[in-house]
């Protein structure tokens, strides 16, 4: 495919997650807070929570994408991987499964239920294997952060849309750090320990509760840097595109790539001295979980 139709069918994808998000968004914002939503499962810990909203925001997400590209795959949070349909008329998707959405539906769900603002709903797209568009719509914020591969990220606000930039030329000890924790204790244990050995290094720790927020954070340089052990896919493959497309680097430590065991987000120099630091900590080991 031509980089032109490449890059012009990427922002048809970041269309429909753009509307999609914004739906969901709204959905989710309808709650009025003035009484909690019910909490229906808990995941790997008890502390790991999906409330009755996290599942209608995915389906409405999905029913989306399933009515404009039935042929996709579909990785969302909730309901797992699901595969396109067959081929039918009208239909304007390409060979099914080359394109994969990969969705957080309430990304931050412990501050949803807490009342406080950082929380988003995260959707990406990916074309063979890549991604190449993301959205993470900030509702409480009234902020919406996308970006396209190859053509920057932007912050929209309103009628407003500002071109995103990471900080650059921070060192290590003049950075605001943002961070989040694992569910599992024997693996918050270990980042207890990262964490206090990282911070009389920096300027201070942010832990926002929205690894999807802070990624946009790093882009729009409101955070130096960001850093998780054990985000799940959904939580970074948006968030990870915008930092990236907002000039950070985006990575794992040791030049691996970012993963579900290791996420960072810097401008170059910094991500250096960050991945250094922590790669020192050993900081992908997990503590036994009954501990
Ligand atoms: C969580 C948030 C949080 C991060 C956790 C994630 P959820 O996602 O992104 O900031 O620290 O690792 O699991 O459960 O609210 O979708
Ligand atoms: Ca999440
Ligand atoms: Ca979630």
């Amino acid at each position: 495919m031509t980089s032109l139709r490449a890059s012009e069918e990427a922002g048809a994808l970041l269309d429909i997650a753009v509307a999609t998000a914004t739906e969901a968004g709204r959905l989710l914002a309808s709650w009025r807070g003035d009484e909690r939503p019910e909490v229906v499962q808990t995941k790997s810990s008890p502390t790991d929570i999906v409330t009755e909203m996290d599942r209608r925001s995915e389906a409405l997400i999905t029913s989306r994408i399933r009515a404009r590209r039935p042929g996709d795959t579909v990785l969302g949070e909730e309901g797992g991987q699901t595969a396109g349909g067959p081929a039918g008329p009208g239909r304007d998707d390409g060979p099914p499964g080359r394109v994969r959405w990969i969705v957080d539906p309430l990304d931050g769900t412990v501050n949803y239920l807490y009342g406080l603002h950082d929380w988003a709903v995260s959707i990406a797209a990916e074309v063979d294997g890549t991604v190449v568009a993301g959205v993470v719509e900030v509702p409480r914020h009234g902020e919406t952060f996308t970006a396209v591969a190859g053509q920057g990220a932007w912050l929209h606000r309103g009628d407003a849309e500002v071109a995103l930039h990471c900080s650059a030329g921070v060192p290590l000890g003049q950075a605001l750090v943002g961070t989040g924790f694992g569910y599992d204790a024997g693996r918050r244990r270990v980042q207890g320990e990262v964490l206090a050995a990282l911070l009389p290094h920096v300027r201070d720790i942010r832990r926002g509760g929205s690894a999807s927020v802070d990624l946009c954070s790093v882009a729009a340089g409101r955070l130096d840097a960001f850093y998780e052990r054990g985000l799940n896919y959904w939580d970074f493959a948006a968030g990870g595109l915008i930092a990236r497309e907002a000039g950070a680097t985006v990575g794992g430590l040791a030049g691996r790539p970012e993963s579900t065991s290791m996420a960072l987000a810097a401008g170059p120099g910094l991500y250096q001295q960050l991945d250094e630091f922590l790669s020192r900590l050993n900081p992908e080991r997990d503590g036994p979980r009954s501990q």
